[in-house]
């Protein structure tokens, strides 16, 4: 049993995601934008939409007469969106699993961007996407693949597999949900979509040293990083694992490999 929080987010980390997702999930997001081509017009619902740079973009593709509305359920992220992203965008904090505020049929998009590998149960919200999507509607997903472990997982797979870090069961394989693309694709249909496009894509992403690389996934992991370990030996397996980086730091800093999954689909 995943113990995913939503609750060790912090004011710093969710500042710092809103920094350095600028280089990296923005910049994919803009490309998941780009493949499912949003436009005029569109109603566009973004789910996990953290500080909402994305959906900022989103919104000048749309205007004047689409709408953008992104939810997620970590309120120091959505209290960010609220204060940088124009105001015509609806910002409210709430979950995959609980669409309830959304009509059947509102939406001509749904988005998730880096999300869906954070869902621990994946069909019921495929389910709900379908249901908020007009006929013909487009979902598009871009998401870590499990076939293609990055650094970060591989290097704190290595690390918590050594003692004391190793008494605690998340220590194995993570806390994130990720899945293959032969996985999506069966989800896919099950939910009631037609799948247009199923890519695996490789990362390119580099980071300046270990200690970067970490803080950038504490605040892509809203604090779940190393969340399931005591306090008291944190510190201890984070500096161990930036050791580890550092190890395989290069002049272009730390690559952080591995592939995402992006899929593209319409309701049928
Ligand atoms: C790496 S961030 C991606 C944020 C944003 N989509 C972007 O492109 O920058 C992952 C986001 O997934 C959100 N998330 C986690 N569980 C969720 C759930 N059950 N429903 C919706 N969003 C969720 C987190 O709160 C976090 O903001």
């Amino acid at each position: 049993m995943s113990r995913l929080s939503l609750a060790l987010d912090t004011a710093d980390l969710a500042e710092h995601y809103e920094k350095v997702s600028a280089d990296r999930q923005f910049r994919v997001g803009q490309k998941l934008v780009a493949a499912l081509g949003i436009g005029p017009t569109d109603r566009v619902l973004d789910v996990g939409s953290g500080t909402g740079l994305l959906a900022g973009h989103i919104a000048e593709l749309v205007a004047p007469d689409g709408t953008v509305t992104g939810i997620d359920p970590l309120p120091l992220r959505i209290a960010i969106a609220r204060q940088k992203r124009p105001t015509t965008i609806r910002f409210e904090v709430g979950s995959a699993y609980d669409l309830s505020a959304f009509a059947a049929e509102s939406f001509d998009v749904v988005l998730l961007n880096a999300v869906f590998h954070w869902l621990p149960e994946k069909l019921e919200p495929l389910r709900q996407f379908a249901r908020v999507l007009a006929p013909g509607g487009r979902l598009g997903i871009s998401t870590g693949s499990r076939e293609h472990r990055g650094v970060l997982q591989t290097i704190r797979g290595e690390v918590l597999a050594r003692a004391p870090f190793n008494a605690y069961p998340e220590s194995q394989d993570g806390l994130a949900h990720h899945i293959s693309a032969a996985e999506l694709q069966a989800l896919l249909a099950q939910a009631g979509f037609a799948v247009r496009s199923i890519d695996v894509v490789p990362n390119a992403h580099h980071l300046p040293d270990g200690d970067a690389t970490i803080r950038f996934w504490e605040a892509s992991s809203f604090g779940n990083s190393l969340g399931h370990l005591p306090v008291a030996i944190r510190a201890q397996a984070r500096q161990a694992i930036v050791e580890e980086l550092d190890r395989l730091r290069t002049e272009e800093g730390i690559h952080l490999g591995g592939a995402r999954i992006v899929a593209i689909a319409t309701k049928t």
